[in-house]
């Protein structure tokens, strides 16, 4: 934890959903004392009582080391935030009709900040914002009366992926702070200094090193627009991949390559790399459609025509719709038809479902009249409170297909590669599977002797699937 010239930073994290929460605990992991505040007493009261909240690996580990200890929670900024060397915002910043970031939590957040504050105070942009804010969230301090030099405003923009974003957390790629004052430079550089000297990953304690990252994170100072700017830049750049490498396996449909060998060729190219390209029913979440959109307006905003944010957009939400095409036309007709779905989250590793692409494929399916029976290991209750009895929740993924006309697979969970295909030929009363994010091999299903369907990828009918168990009856 902290080295011996380092002090115990006062922090205090406003909001406490997936970013402030991950945030606050992680920075009491380094040694600081850190209050994690949010306007909901019901979120408080649960954390209070040694509730998680979020599906997260380790999180509930670090938060019962430091809870009561180095981590308190309360629902009061004016309280919370007195003692505060450093503020870090962390309350959400949904989209606005047009796109754009609505930034009026932000704001609120800042005029409270604004009226109780007590001494030299560093504002922390932790929430994903449009360049200009730190400027905004000045011009709203200087507007309720706060000196220049009472404050400094830093973009600090988090990298965390859910499902790993305490080790994304503690061992992350790189660190951006940007700033404009030495003082708060100074101040930022203490706090994650375990982490920028590698002092953290030596503790008996710590939480282990995952076997890719790096031992030391780059350090990056900018200014403030300029750290913002790597935020949105960062995911649009991601999301551009995924769309990019779904075009190519829509192309390889209609060519007959294989998505996997073109992205083995491409991945080995070390100015390109591997990661991101995994071909499949498009990105959700909460941040990269949310990011695009943001990035997009704000570019229109400052008149520049970045339309490629739109193609990305445009690609992404195409994908869904092939999908669903692809169930057509290896189903003949879809109406009425008996689907089991694997996979209700956005990703594997969450139990977040926002703009989750299976979602949506569900949604359409439902338009075509389907019967949907669904498992997914971690995200049925939220599912539930998006899809309601709308469709069917199964308690194991073999209890989803019994029965069903065909077998989606919608969500990238590892253990579903793992399911008994003789299994899942057994129970499905047409063996047919429809894989929207490649989870298995062609070898394994070629064996298997199932109907497959995937992305990017030739399509196998063995000639004795063609023969649905119901026509063989009839
Ligand atoms: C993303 C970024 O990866 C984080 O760096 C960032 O901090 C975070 O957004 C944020 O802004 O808060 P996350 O949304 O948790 O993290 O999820 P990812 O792991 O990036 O996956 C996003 C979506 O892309 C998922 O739906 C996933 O299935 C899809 N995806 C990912 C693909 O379709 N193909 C891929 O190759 C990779």
């Amino acid at each position: 934890m902290l080295g011996e010239k380092q002090e115990q930073m006062q922090i205090s994290v406003i909001g406490s959903g997936y970013v402030g929460l991950v945030a606050a605990t992680c920075l009491a992991e380094l040694g600081h004392n850190v209050v994690c505040i949010d306007n909901d007493p019901a979120k408080i009261k649960a954390l209070n009582s040694g509730e998680t909240l979020i599906h997260e690996d380790y999180l509930q580990e670090l938060l019962s080391r430091h809870r009561g200890v180095r981590l308190t929670f309360s629902t009061s900024i004016q309280k919370s935030t007195k003692n505060a060397r450093v503020v870090f915002i962390a309350v959400g910043t949904p989209s606005a009709e047009d796109g754009s970031v609505d930034l009026s939590a932000v704001e609120s957040v800042v005029q409270s900040l604004a009226g109780s504050a007590h001494g030299y105070k560093v504002i922390v942009e932790k929430s994903t914002v449009p360049v200009y804010t730190s400027e905004r969230v000045q011009k709203t301090l200087a507007a309720k009366g706060r000196e220049h030099g009472e404050f400094d405003v830093v973009s600090n923009p988090e990298f965390l992926r859910e499902g790993t974003a305490v080790t994304d957390f503690l061992y992350p790629d790189r660190i951006v702070v940007g700033t404009s004052t030495t003082q708060a430079a100074d101040i930022m550089r203490e706090i994650y200094a375990p982490l920028i000297d590698g002092s953290y990953a030596l503790l008996p304690s710590a939480v282990p090193r995952p076997e890719r990252a790096r031992l030391q994170p780059m350090y990056i100072e900018t200014s403030p627009r300029s750290a913002e700017l790597i935020k949105h830049s960062s995911n649009a750049y991601l999301a551009l991949k995924i769309s990019f490498i779904n075009a190519v396996a829509n192309f390889c449909e209609s060519v007959g390559a294989n998505i996997e060998e073109v992205c083995k060729g491409i991945g080995s190219d070390s100015r390109i790399g591997p990661d991101f390209l995994r071909a499949g029913i498009g990105y959700g979440g909460s941040c990269f459609p949310k990011d695009v959109a943001a990035f997009r307006a704000v570019t229109r905003e400052f008149g520049y025509d970045f339309s490629l944010l739109d193609e990305i957009k445009r690609i992404n939400e195409q994908q869904r719709f092939r999908f669903v095409h692809k169930v057509r036309n290896a189903l003949d007709t879809i109406k009425g038809k008996r689907l089991a779905v694997l996979g209700l989250a956005f990703k594997d590793g969450t139990d977040d479902v926002r703009e989750s692409p299976a979602v949506n494929v569900i949604e359409q399916l439902l338009e075509e009249k389907c019967e949907i029976t669904a498992f997914d290991p971690a995200a049925m209750d939220r599912a539930k409170q998006v899809l309601g009895n709308k469709i069917c929740y199964a308690a194991d993924p073999y209890a989803a297909m019994d029965g069903a006309d065909a077998l989606l697979i919608l969500t990238e969970w590892k253990e579903f590669a793992s399911l008994d295909l003789q299994r899942i030929k057994r129970l499905l009363r047409s063996p047919i599977v429809l894989d929207g994010r490649n989870v298995f091999s062609h070898a394994e299903m070629a064996e298997a002797g199932l109907s497959y369907y995937s992305i990017g990828r030739p399509t196998l009918e063995p000639s004795h699937s063609l023969m649905r168990k119901g026509h063989i009856a009839s």
